[in-house]
């Protein structure tokens, strides 16, 4: 966004707005630093549309006249022209957005733009256009979060019989399959996406009619505006209406465990494409090299969501720590909720854009995945259960298996690879039926319930999954 400079032209009574209480003029200083003009110019179209909603209302109350709406829609009409190509002024004397549009719109119309202000405040107009602005934001992020969720589907559907080693404590555990893990995913992107429309709802309540803090003297209608600005009803009390800003804080409080889940992924797809690992490859288009080592396909994009994750959770904190000490009802201190809230708007957007892109460029090495699951013992807890289906208590099989283990590990190979003599020096209940069970196919087919990891039920997974996205 272009910082206005300092020595822009100056404009004559900048301070008209409260000048008359004023003997001198506000220290440059303190106008920079009191200015959000920098900042809150994006909120442009979504006070214009406020202003038109509240000036339609106001008419229609005939607290203005039809003549003054008429000069005040194509005013406004203009100055959103003008915003839309680039071509408004921005001053940084008149302090932020709402002064700004106003000193336009009164400059192109006269008195009619100085009636719009009636029966209204900034403090319950800024309120609603954060709240119009944030309500975009959330629509255009469950979009964005959905259009993740289907490239991880599509992903997950080629790998559902794909093995891999399923970790705890980044230890081999038990054998997966590929597309169950990437449907983890899916299923914290869901609640994610339902706490984002969860927090819709307290955000799509109108704030303007609350004025100042009190409520205005004039007859307003509140319903009026609210139907037409799209919100589902009103702010309840006019001191809560201009103060509060929990709406946002919810926001980002969604924002960051969305960023969470995506930071967790990140550290996945970093260490599954670390040679080490090799079990993906990233397309080289979201991956950079060295400067000094030729060798290095570095997983830039994946650690960069990694950090930001940091950054989000950081206006997480600075919402919350900007509300705590606040007595009713508006303060200015409110002003700085912007830079952290818009942050997490752009810096999820582009998280959410730029990974349901990444996924689509996924390459899998089934192979890779497949020898990490036999080298780490992944089928132990399969013939613990087999000895236990055939009447040994757990606790005496886990305590078998683990003899066996170490046996195997002695030779360097894997469970299966003993033969059943070897194997039945642990226990005499191990027969010829042992193998299908230590494979890993016989493994993940193995837990077919609802949750499970075997092919059937992550195919079943998908299907629901899409059924929910629909
Ligand atoms: N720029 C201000 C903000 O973002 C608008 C409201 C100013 N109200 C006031 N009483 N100074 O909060």
């Amino acid at each position: 966004m272009a910082t206005i400079p300092n020595n822009s032209e100056p404009v004559e009574n900048a301070n008209t707005t409260w000048s008359g209480r004023f003997e001198e003029p506000v220290s440059e200083l303190v106008q920079r630093y009191t200015a959000s003009i920098n900042f809150d110019q994006r909120l442009a179209e979504y006070d214009i549309q406020g202003s038109l909603a509240h000036a339609r209302m106001l008419a229609a109350g005939s607290i203005i006249g039809a003549d003054d709406l008429a000069a005040i829609e194509a005013g406004l009409g203009q100055i959103l022209n003008e915003v839309r190509r680039g071509q408004f002024v921005w001053k940084l004397e008149l302090e932020d957005v709402h002064l700004n549009i106003e000193k336009r719109l009164t400059t192109l119309i006269g008195d009619a733009g100085k009636r719009l202000h009636t029966a209204r405040s900034r403090n319950d107009q800024v309120a609603t256009d954060v709240r119009l602005y944030l309500r975009a934001a959330i629509d255009s992020i469950i979009d964005l979060i959905h259009a993740l969720q289907r490239a991880l589907l599509d992903l997950a559907e080629a790998h559902v019989d794909t093995v891999m080693p399923g970790f705890t404590h980044l230890q081999v555990a038990q054998p997966v399959v590929f597309g169950h893990h990437i449907m983890a995913y899916f299923e914290m992107l869901k609640r994610d996406v339902q706490r984002m429309s969860d927090c819709r709802k307290r955000v799509n309540k109108l704030p303007l009619g609350a004025a100042a803090l009190a409520g205005t003297s004039y007859p307003i209608n509140r319903e009026m505006v609210a139907r037409q600005l799209g919100f589902d009803g009103v702010c309840e009390n006019s001191l809560d209406a201009v103060s509060d800003r929990d709406f946002a804080i919810e926001f980002c409080a969604a924002a960051a465990l969305v960023m969470t889940h995506l930071s967790r992924l990140s550290e996945e797809l970093i260490l599954w494409m670390s040679p080490s690992f090799g079990f993906i490859e990233l397309a080289d288009r979201f991956c950079t090299g060295s400067s000094i080592m030729p060798q290095k396909k570095n997983p830039d994009v994946p650690e960069l969501v990694r950090g930001k994750s940091g950054r989000v959770n950081g206006h997480l904190v600075a919402l919350l720590t900007l509300m705590k000490a606040q007595p009713l009802a508006y303060n200015k201190d409110n002003q700085e909720d912007k830079e952290p809230l818009f942050d997490t708007v752009d810096t999820l957007l582009d998280t959410l854009r730029i990974y349901a892109e990444l996924m689509t460029g996924i390459r899998v090495n089934r192979e890779a995945m497949r020898e990490a699951a036999m080298r780490g013992y992944a089928t132990a807890t399969d013939l613990a259960d087999y000895l236990t289906k055939k009447g040994m208590p757990f606790r005496e099989a886990h305590e078998a298996v683990a003899q066996a283990v170490r046996f195997a590990n002695k030779s360097g190979r894997d469970l299966s690879a003993l033969t059943l003599a070897e194997l039945r020096q642990f226990s005499s209940l191990i027969d010829g039926d042992i193998f299908a069970v230590l494979t890993l196919e016989g493994s993940v087919n193995s837990r077919d319930h609802v949750g499970g990891t075997a092919p059937a039920q992550v195919s079943a997974a998908i299907a629901n999954a899409r059924t929910w996205l629909a």
